[in-house]
């Protein structure tokens, strides 16, 4: 059985509905419900039931009852805090969920002899980047604490290995966007910062304006480039990842992006096309701590996972804007 953390989120629903649909494992969702919703479970489980139980990793107590009661064999974890500002303003916030609730679970997992875990990682590790595209070389400095979290929970992954055997896959994600193609899931949180999920709420709403952060960055167009992978392909990556530690039993980390970089503004081209909406926008100064360029070199993924994205950003908009729209 499979143990999701967060698997009532964004990204973590996404994971879930592509192992109802393409696997036969047995899944148990776990999700404190307190950013993940339970109208997303509830629509998974019309595609094929699981279990659910909600509970948080802060409380050993939930997860001591969670492997007591279910076999798992495997685990991927998604439930963390995700926000970068709010993780500069309360770091206490997510060292306690994102780092001591980890903890919790992987001592968990070893005290009931689970040596199996995929960790939701991000770009955010590498800090400012010094080359890019980045590989998975490249010096990993996080510059806030959400990404000192990730970080250090994947150097806890080594140590843990090295002690105990316990085997896992990082995959550290670049920008994240799109919903389900079939429109049945897709991204809602609140309060809302990315950028794709942004400018379509501003098409979908002739009075909300867009606001861009930054048109002054040395890029071709003086906006950010980030690299946007479709969460259809993010999940597949998952099913790579589990699929290499059952046949490999090796730990490792990847780079999942797609080698491409978009500006913002480019971005915002593409939603007014896909949209056909005039798009209202304003230009704001830079966001705190917003790195310039991030780009992904996927290679690694690509060769050892046999891994590919195949979905282009107009993919990613066009499912956002249906999910929108529903
Ligand atoms: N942006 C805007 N306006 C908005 C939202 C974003 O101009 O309303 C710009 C940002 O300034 C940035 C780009 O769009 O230049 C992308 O911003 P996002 O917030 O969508 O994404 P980030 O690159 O900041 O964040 C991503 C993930 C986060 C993760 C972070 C770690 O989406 O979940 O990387 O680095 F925490």
């Amino acid at each position: 059985m499979i143990l999701i953390t967060g698997g009532a989120g964004y990204i973590g629903s996404h994971v879930t509905l592509k192992l109802l649909e393409e696997s036969n494992q047995k899944i148990i969702v776990f999700d404190s419900l307190e950013n993940g919703h339970i109208s997303t479970v509830e629509k998974l489980k019309s595609v094929r039931d699981f279990d659910f139980v909600k509970g948080d990793l802060k409380n050993p107590n939930d997860l001591e009852v969670l492997f007591q009661n279910f076999d798992i064999d495997s685990v991927i974890h998604f439930a963390a805090y995700i926000r970068v500002e709010e993780s500069v303003q309360n770091p206490r916030k997510y060292y306690s969920n994102n780092l001591v609730g980890t903890i919790n679970l992987l001592n968990k997992m070893l005290d009931y002899s689970v040596k199996k875990i995929v960790f939701s990682s991000t770009a955010a590790v590498y800090g400012e980047p010094k080359y890019v595209p980045i590989d998975e070389n490249h010096p990993k400095q996080p510059i806030n604490p959400y990404g000192k979290t990730k970080f250090m929970v994947e150097e806890i992954l080594d140590d843990y290995d090295k002690a105990y055997g316990l085997k896992s896959i990082r995959l550290r994600y670049f920008n994240v966007a799109g919903a389900d193609s079939k429109n049945r899931i897709g991204e809602s949180h609140d309060p809302e910062t990315h950028l794709i999920p942004n400018i379509l709420a501003s098409a979908a709403n002739s009075e909300k304006v867009f606001n861009l952060f930054g048109n002054d960055y040395a890029t071709r167009d003086g906006t950010c480039v980030r690299d946007y992978v479709n969460i259809e392909d993010l999940a597949s990556a998952h099913i790579s990842a589990l699929k290499y530690l059952d046949k490999e039993n090796k730990s490792d980390c990847f780079n999942i992006g797609t080698k491409n970089g978009n500006t913002v503004k480019e971005v915002f081209g593409v939603c007014e096309k896909v949209t056909s909406k005039k798009i209202k926008i304003r230009v704001n100064p830079r966001r705190d701590g917003d790195p310039e360029s991030l780009v992904a070199d996927n290679t690694k993924a690509e060769k050892v996972l046999n891994w590919k994205s195949s979905m282009t950003l107009n993919d990613s908009v066009r499912t956002a804007y249906n999910w929108i729209k529903k």
